[in-house]
């Protein structure tokens, strides 16, 4: 699916907050608990520690606070927000909705609230969503929350997996605007490589049973090198498409900001683009790879460096299970119609 933004129709991300856990899990300290080491994670991904959830968190404990900063900024009251929706694939429970949960919290009484679930490519999905919605007029202020708590399912014994992922969120408020904003959305999917990234039970396929909990099938599978050899294909095919549908090239990037699930895949895909170095944002190092928290998480270190000045052109690409992927570019704008703040970080 691709697309441009058309009829005059100016949208874009007014309000930036993201959360992450206070437990700072070190490589070395992961040493101690899977046979692994500090050098070949950093050599093979670039991740040298990744926050963890407290056993009472719980994905609307992320997803609050990092709202709540995002409405801060926007200039928006939770009761004026219209429209909510959280990607991720760690819900607090299937039902009811982590989205319908947050409304509550958040006193936005008004709003359409639900989860979406596209894998680590979610927080693009849910953008893109909350584009169409806004542009058709259904809403008028929507907040896209992405994040997750991988942590809780992963295999703590399995190295392969349990040294990529870490826990965060963050949130975007999109709103009607002047000036720039959204440009484009490229979005798709490949089912057929599904097999390559799953948590096998849980679902009507499997449902969760004893045996199933035996056979430890409620822990995250994943053929590693099949999703290496899809991320670095779709992160740039995503890209080159969104710019050629939006009649932009790679020259006119001034900030990409890849989905950071290893430092390998990232500096592959910018060179491959021939996106320079200095202006591909990457936090792997300090989150790991928080899934629909990634891309948020990312944009918000942007916003906080000062990296994204009105006028500058923001290119996100994000893939994850499904298989899916998804790009937006976007002409980006002053957060909350002023001056540009960085939003204060927390945690
Ligand atoms: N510590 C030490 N050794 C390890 C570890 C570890 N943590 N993990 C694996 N190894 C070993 C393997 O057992 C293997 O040993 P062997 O050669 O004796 O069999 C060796 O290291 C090499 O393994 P590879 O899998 O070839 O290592 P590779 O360089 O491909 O890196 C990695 C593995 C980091 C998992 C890489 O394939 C990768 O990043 N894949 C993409 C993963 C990803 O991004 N997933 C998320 C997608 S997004 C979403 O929706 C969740």
């Amino acid at each position: 699916m691709i697309g441009t933004a058309g009829n005059g129709v100016r949208i874009a991300i007014t309000g930036i907050g993201a959360y992450a856990p206070e437990r700072v899990l070190t490589n070395s300290e992961l040493a101690t608990i899977v046979d692994t080491t500090d050098e070949w994670i950093v050599e093979r991904t670039g991740i040298r520690e990744r926050r963890i959830a407290a056993p009472d968190q719980a994905m609307t404990d992320l997803a609050l606070p990092a709202a709540q900063q995002a409405l801060e900024q926007a200039g928006v009251p939770a009761d004026a927000v219209d429209y909510i929706v959280v990607a991720t694939v760690t819900p607090d429970a299937m039902f009811p909705t982590t989205s319908a949960l947050l409304a509550d919290m958040l006193g936005a009484r008004d709003a359409a609230a639900y989860d979406l679930l596209a894998g680590c490519t979610g927080f693009m999905y849910a953008i893109a969503q909350a584009y169409a919605m806004v542009a058709s007029g259904l809403s008028e202020r929507a907040l896209v929350v992405g994040g997750d708590i991988l942590s809780k399912i992963i295999d703590w014994r399995d190295r392969a997996t349990c040294v990529l992922f870490g826990d965060g969120a963050g949130a975007v408020v999109l709103e009607r605007v002047d000036h720039g904003g959204f440009l484009g959305f490229e979005l798709g999917a490949d089912g057929a490589g599904g097999k390559h990234l799953t948590l096998p039970a849980g679902g009507s396929r499997l449902p969760a049973s004893a045996e199933t909990v035996a056979q430890e099938q409620h822990f995250v599978r994943m053929d590693g090198r099949e999703v290496f050899k899809f991320a670095t294909r779709v992160l740039v095919s995503s890209a080159e498409k969104v710019l050629a549908e939006c009649g932009r090239s790679v020259e006119d990037v001034d900030v990409y900001i890849p989905h950071q699930a290893n430092v390998r895949i990232i500096d592959h895909a910018a060179k491959k683009l021939g996106v320079p170095r200095d202006r591909v944002v990457v936090n792997v190092d300090r989150y790991g790879n928080t899934s629909s928290g990634s891309i948020p998480l990312a944009l918000a270190d942007a916003a906080a460096e000062g990296r994204l000045e009105p006028g500058s052109l923001v290119l996100m690409t994000g893939m994850g299970a499904g298989l899916t992927w998804g790009s937006a570019l976007i002409e980006w704008s002053a957060l909350g119609g002023k001056p540009q703040q960085a939003p204060e970080r927390i945690g």
